[in-house]
């Protein structure tokens, strides 16, 4: 079997620190961390590569399509499983809204906090609204949390049926 390469936590601050990302940008990457850390507990996913990846998910923060170009800058140093997962974090591909991955709990991590505290998916639907700006904007913003919606129905049913 393939090595994932993974950097671990030294190797992601310094990494931030390369790209510049923002202390308050940083901030968020670590709360997003902390949840997914949660919601991966005892689920059968590379923990240490879905930390890495939500440590990372948005170095690129201040950039156009920062979900592509972080994901690119990844794979530039070697980090080639982390950028994938990083790519996806905004936009989820169809196919992950049906399992519990590290692409689909960085997902839904993401949309759990709010900066760099934790947060309703409602709490953080509305302060996207905010945001937005076109009726496309908005086709696209009820996706992501209706896709959000459904894995964590997915891991609350998992989890019922761990308890029977
Ligand atoms: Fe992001």
């Amino acid at each position: 079997m393939r090595t994932l390469k993974i950097p671990d936590d030294v190797l992601c601050e310094t990494l931030l620190d390369e790209y510049g990302t923002p202390e308050q940008v940083r901030r968020h990457c670590y709360a997003v961390a902390e949840k997914a850390r949660c919601l991966a507990e005892g689920r059968a996913v590379n923990m240490e590569l879905l930390l890495a990846a939500a440590l990372l998910h948005d170095i690129a923060r201040t950039k156009k399509d920062h979900a592509s170009v972080g994901a690119d800058f990844l794979k530039e140093h070697g980090f080639a499983d982390v950028g994938d997962i990083i790519a996806v974090h905004h936009e989820l591909p169809m196919q992950e809204e049906f399992r519990i991955s590290e692409k689909s709990l960085l997902f839904l991590a993401d949309k759990l906090v709010l900066e760099d505290r934790e947060c309703t998916l409602e709490e953080r639907f509305l302060n996207s609204m905010k945001k937005i700006r076109s009726p496309e904007g908005l086709r696209k913003l009820e996706k992501r949390f209706r896709q959000a919606g459904k894995i964590l129905n997915l891991l609350e049913r998992e989890r019922g049926l761990q308890e029977v």
